[in-house]
């Protein structure tokens, strides 16, 4: 199978822009409102324009889709909604013809409940052999009422469900996500022959769930006071449900099996950790090559606090030698334009985020959508499907609108995601007509544009990517200041104004810029790449 041109120990994920496909919303190939492989062989070409190195697909095993795809039934199969493996296959062939790299979704950390071996588990009953590959414990309290201990569920609830014969499994995500036993053999040998046979049909590497988890105390003691389950937060505080340091041994096996392959496949923890330090252990050189790095995504918008974020995260990560990853966005968080302020405010900072963060040494993941700037939807209460909804007693909506399928073209939903009149899995909003990537395309003001610049000139200059960051003492305050120096002498200097004023624009000939630049000026909430 023809791959992207590159010798085996290329270290290509180094300085990658990785774009994450979430499969329900990016393309719907077979007109049943839902995206597909099929869909995705058909809009390469518009990820070939922007630019990108590589493709996260998310989940797109079989699956009750209680958290749509997170819930995997089969590692090794592909679900019907989505597509066949020969689809798959097709896709990863036209990927590479196209010098684009796949990387696909593992979940290791729990199965469906329609897992054969749930039900197995469920069929043969307490005290079988069956339920040690998961995580049932007897009930506390009189006849065992109470949960086994004090665990919620990320979703909201308690982490635990009481089965017919009285047995408690642990969950710590929807009841239809059951935690594995990562202690049982079965499971490391089952989550290593999935591996194997996804790097058999020529995938790149993978985007590893939940990587903090798979490993609970053994004990499962009760958390105490002042510990928090709260996944997408920055959390400190040592818990017994997260970062066990047994996990280090599961990816120590999972580099070895993957140094077996010639294409250098990487694997890419997704680690919920806010201290750096604890997710540098993650990507020391025997483990995963690297970790989400969250810094950015928390940031308020704020020159401090970018600037600790980052130059904090380059410390720590570059300590063990690992490249520092670098996201704002994803399937789980709130759209950025949202994020960053109402309106215009937003649109304008996100723009300058785009060339802030394509301005940072080491691979980006960009979420799909960010290229257009869309912005989060108000899905409205009658149709939300996050677990979160129904989990929170209707109290925290999730994340579904920032999940809603992308607009390619038209005025009116479902903008040829589906064909017309098609109802799609999220309903879509009116308005996006200006958003679509047709109606953005060659526009030279859109963000679409100002993605497919920046990513044309990263590829292009030998300053940015991996490499160097040196940071400017800043003149004012409120400003972002470094210089990406190139080998060759020739290097480009970021400014992003945080600042409420425009700041005088230091010399140096602009390559690119976020907005317009009066004469002289940086305006606020604007960013400037210079050649130096
Ligand atoms: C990860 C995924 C999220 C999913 C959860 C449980 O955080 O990104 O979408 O719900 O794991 O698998």
């Amino acid at each position: 199978m023809p791959r992207p041109d590159t010798p085996a120990n290329s270290q290509w994920w180094r300085d990658a822009v990785c774009y994450e496909i979430y499969v329900r919303s990016f393309a719907d190939a077979n007109g049943d409102g839902v995206g597909d492989l099929a869909g995705i062989r058909q809009r390469l070409d518009h990820l070939v324009r922007l630019g990108v190195d590589a493709l996260w697909l998310t989940p797109f095993y079989p699956s009750p889709m209680a958290d749509h795809g997170y819930d995997v039934a089969d590692p090794r199969a592909v679900d019907p909604l989505f597509g066949t493996l020969e689809d798959f296959d097709a896709l990863v062939r036209d990927a590479h013809a196209r010098s684009m790299r796949v990387m696909v979704d593992v979940v290791p950390n729990h199965s469906s409940s329609a897992h054969p071996w749930f039900l197995q588990a469920l069929a043969d009953g307490p005290g079988s052999a069956a339920r040690e590959r998961y995580l049932f414990r007897p009930g506390k309290g009189p006849n065992g009422d109470d949960p086994p201990n004090n665990w919620q569920s990320v979703f909201g609830g308690p982490a635990w469900s009481r089965v017919t014969d009285g047995e408690w499994y642990l969950h710590l995500f929807a009841p239809e996500q059951p935690d594995l036993n990562w202690r049982h053999p079965d499971v490391a040998a089952d989550y290593e022959q999935t591996l194997r046979f996804w790097l058999g049909r020529g995938v790149d590497g993978f985007r590893i769930d939940v990587a903090h988890g798979l490993f609970k105390a053994p004990d499962l003691p009760d958390v105490t006071a002042g510990s928090s389950l709260d996944l997408m937060g920055p959390r400190m505080v040592p818990v017994p449900m997260w970062d066990q340091p047994e996990v280090h041994d599961v990816y120590r096996r999972w580099h070895g099996i993957c140094a077996d392959y010639d294409n250098d496949p990487v694997l890419v923890g997704e680690v919920w950790i806010g201290d750096p330090r604890s997710v540098a252990r993650y990507v020391r050189p025997d483990e995963l090559q690297l970790a989400f790095n969250f810094g950015l995504l928390f940031s308020r918008w704020d020159c401090a606090a970018y600037h600790d974020a980052i130059a904090g995260s380059l410390r720590e990560l570059g300590a063990v030698g690992a490249p520092t990853t670098w996201v704002m966005s994803n399937h789980d968080v709130q759209r950025q334009a949202s994020r960053f302020g109402p309106g215009e405010v937003g649109q304008q900072r996100a723009r300058a985020a785009a060339l802030l963060l394509l301005a940072l040494p080491g691979p980006v993941f960009l979420y799909q959508g960010d290229e257009l700037g869309l912005p989060e939807v108000h899905v409205p209460d009658a149709a939300l499907q996050d677990p979160i909804w129904t989990r929170s007693g209707h109290t925290i909506r999730g994340r579904d609108g920032c999940r809603v399928p992308l607009p390619w073209g038209g005025d009116v939903p479902p903008y040829e995601f589906s064909p017309p009149e098609v109802e799609t899995w999220l309903p879509m909003p009116t308005g996006w007509g200006p958003l679509t990537v047709g109606a953005q395309s060659d526009q030279p003001a859109s963000m679409l544009e100002l993605y497919r610049r920046a990513l044309a000139l990263r590829r292009a200059e030998p300053a940015l990517g991996d490499g160097p960051l040196h940071w400017q003492s800043a003149e004012h305050g409120d400003v972002l200041d470094f210089v990406r120096p190139a080998p060759d002498g020739a290097g480009v200097r970021c400014l992003v104004n945080f600042a409420a004023e425009p700041i005088g624009l230091p010399r140096g000939q602009p390559l690119l810029s976020s907005a317009p630049l009066p004469t002289g000026q940086l305006p606020a909430d604007t960013a400037v790449w210079l050649r130096v």
